[in-house]
């Protein structure tokens, strides 16, 4: 099935993409944050739209146009992706956490600019963890047969890496991919192994991100039934 397939195999489903990468703010002007464009998970929209889904995405700090036909809510910290996620969850049939959610935020916001002075060394950054929003949201499916899929960039081990943090999350999907030139962050394709609860292992070959976002979508549609 392609990019181009008119099937709607989604028609009457509601799904929640999350997109894009949080930023943690240190002052008014400064923020810790990461190389996330979106196009994976707008990617992931369009083509869930395709399919006849009604489609929720949550956008963190993402550039990128909004797709024709869904619903876009914006989340800037990890805090507030995961406060519009799980609302949005409550009544959603899947769940796709495309977003890099930023695994720590400094543990105090500074009200004024942070400012540097003669002489002086600058202050540590005191960092203290996120919430796991796919592992909260894998625990305590909104709905019975909720399908929830995580995304992981990993640099080595991808496979075992993989499998560990499927079972930690306690997702049903995990779409791995390693991280290097012309994939991931910011380029049009990608190159993936989505890995499934029941063992199963689903490679998608060197392609634009829409293609995988199909590959995403049919075994979703498989396990919704
Ligand atoms: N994720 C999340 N909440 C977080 C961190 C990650 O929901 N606080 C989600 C991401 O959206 C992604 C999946 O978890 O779908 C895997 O993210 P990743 O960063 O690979 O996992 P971590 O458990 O943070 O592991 P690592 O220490 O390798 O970063
Ligand atoms: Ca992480």
């Amino acid at each position: 099935r392609g990019a181009e397939s008119h099937t709607t195999d989604l028609a009457g489903r509601h799904v929640v993409v999350s997109a894009g990468g949080t930023r943690e703010p240190l002052d008014p002007v400064r923020f810790l944050g990461n190389r996330s464009t979106g196009r994976q998970g707008y990617a992931l929209a369009r083509a869930a739209v395709a399919r006849g889904a009604r489609v929720t995405l949550v956008s963190a700090n993402s550039e990128l146009p909004d797709p024709a036909g869904a619903d876009v809510l914006r989340a800037g910290t990890a805090a507030q992706l995961r406060e519009a996620v799980l609302k949005a969850a409550a009544d959603a049939d899947a769940v796709v956490m495309a977003a890099a959610v930023a695994d720590f935020r400094p543990a105090h916001y500074a009200e004024g600019k942070i400012k540097k002075r003669d002489g002086q060394e600058p202050e540590p950054i005191t960092l203290v963890r996120n919430p796991d929003i796919l592992a909260e949201i894998s625990a305590e499916r909104a709905r019975p047969g909720q399908i929830v899929v995580g995304f992981a960039a990993e640099t080595d081990d991808v496979l075992a890496n993989g499998r560990a943090k499927l079972a930690r999350k306690g997702c049903d999907l995990l779409v791995v991919n390693e991280v290097g030139e012309h994939k991931t962050f910011g380029a049009e394709t990608n190159e993936a192994v989505v890995l499934g609860a029941d063992g199963t292992e689903t490679p998608v070959p060197y392609g634009p991100k829409g293609a995988l976002a199909d590959t995403v979508w049919d075994l979703v549609a498989d396990r919704l039934g």
